[in-house]
């Protein structure tokens, strides 16, 4: 490991020595301006490196110990895992995690015992689009082929960007004539109503929720943070309106939570969002690059296309989904994607 290195120490001794080798051999002297610039500059530049600071180029993206947010591995020896934590720490309160990306198809904590205490409930968020607008260097995706995991971008930003709206118009309004659809983006309240985008939230019970946090806080990386958000259960599929479908287990978590307008429960989650401000966002990217990339990006938590196609199977009605998992699809068709490759 390296020490921070002095840069002062450093110049006087380029000062310093310079002038006593132009005393001991003087046909040196003419030399002395430009030993001293060299030695100075060397001064300069090493103790960035030797101090083990990244410049400020090398740190664009660099993660900071955080577990991937689907892998579970832990890039930083020292950083707190959940195998390190008390989980017995009783907390006041539960923790509520809204999942909407890959939290859909893996649960948190998958690999700890502790998992089965955890619950799944369906539902959705109002006022969010989902997108694959998130590059990802770590999880689907290396540093030198990035690929793509979604994000979430509520109604306010959709409704402000421009170049946001064709995607919207396309899928979560393709059923109004083009006017209405311009009216309704023009006005984040309207658009927030036209808005539902499905999900599920993980009840993570009072006993391991401050170890939970302590963790996901890790898992936040590459642009990802954390925000709250107001998740709607649903009935779940087959369930009668009369039980709402729940087990007598379920029905007690979701006891003395705040009901909708219909009965449903309304809980405040915390989310990982990639808001439109973060590096990693790509932004609007038109659905054949995007399926290109998907179809050759292959990371850490595996190829890029199977994140795709396992989302896909959790909200086949998604027609943004859809399009995405037809296009790749035909790419395969000619070429094998990166995880048939494997
Ligand atoms: C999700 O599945 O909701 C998710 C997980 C990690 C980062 C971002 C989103």
């Amino acid at each position: 490991m390296y020490t921070l290195y002095s840069p002062k120490s450093h110049s006087v001794t380029c000062l310093v020595a310079p002038f006593f080798f132009s005393r001991i051999f003087p046909y040196f002297s003419p030399f002395f301006p430009v030993a001293f610039f060299f030695c100075g500059a060397e001064s300069r530049f090493s103790y960035l490196k030797r101090s083990g600071c990244p410049s400020p180029a090398e740190d664009v993206g660099r993660h900071t110990g955080a577990c991937s947010a689907e892998t579970d591995k832990h890039p930083r020896a020292n950083a707190p895992t959940m195998a390190d934590a008390d989980t017995t720490t009783i907390d006041d309160e539960p923790l509520w995690l809204f999942g909407y990306g890959s939290l859909l198809f893996k649960p948190p904590l998958h690999h700890l015992p502790l998992s089965k205490d955890l619950r799944r409930f369906d539902g959705h968020v109002n006022g969010y689009v989902r997108r694959f607008w998130q590059s990802s260097y770590d999880n689907r995706g290396t540093p030198e082929y990035k690929g793509r995991v979604v994000t979430i971008v509520p109604a306010a930003a959709v409704a402000a960007t421009p170049a946001f709206h064709d995607s919207v118009r396309e899928h979560e309004l393709r059923h109004l004539p083009p006017p209405a659809a311009d009216a309704v983006l023009a006005d984040p309240a309207r658009l927030a109503g036209e808005l539902a985008l499905g999900g599920c939230v993980y009840y993570v019970p009072p006993q391991h929720a401050r170890a939970a946090r302590a963790y996901l806080d890790f898992r936040e990386k590459d642009g990802y943070a954390v925000e709250e958000i107001d998740f709607v259960v649903g009935t779940p599929a087959g369930g009668s309106a009369a039980d709402g479908g729940y087990s007598d287990e379920d029905r007690e978590i979701l006891a003395g939570l705040p009901r909708d307008a219909v009965g449903r429960p309304l809980i405040r989650c915390v989310v990982y969002v990639g808001s439109p401000t973060n590096e990693s966002f790509v932004g609007p990217e038109d659905n054949d690059t995007t399926a290109a990339i998907i179809h050759r990006a292959v990371g850490p938590s595996g190829p890029n296309v199977e994140y795709l196609m396992l989302l896909q199977e959790q909200d086949p009605e998604d027609t943004y989904l859809q399009s995405l998992k037809q296009r790749v699809e035909r790419l395969s068709a000619v070429e094998p994607s990166s995880s048939s490759r494997l």
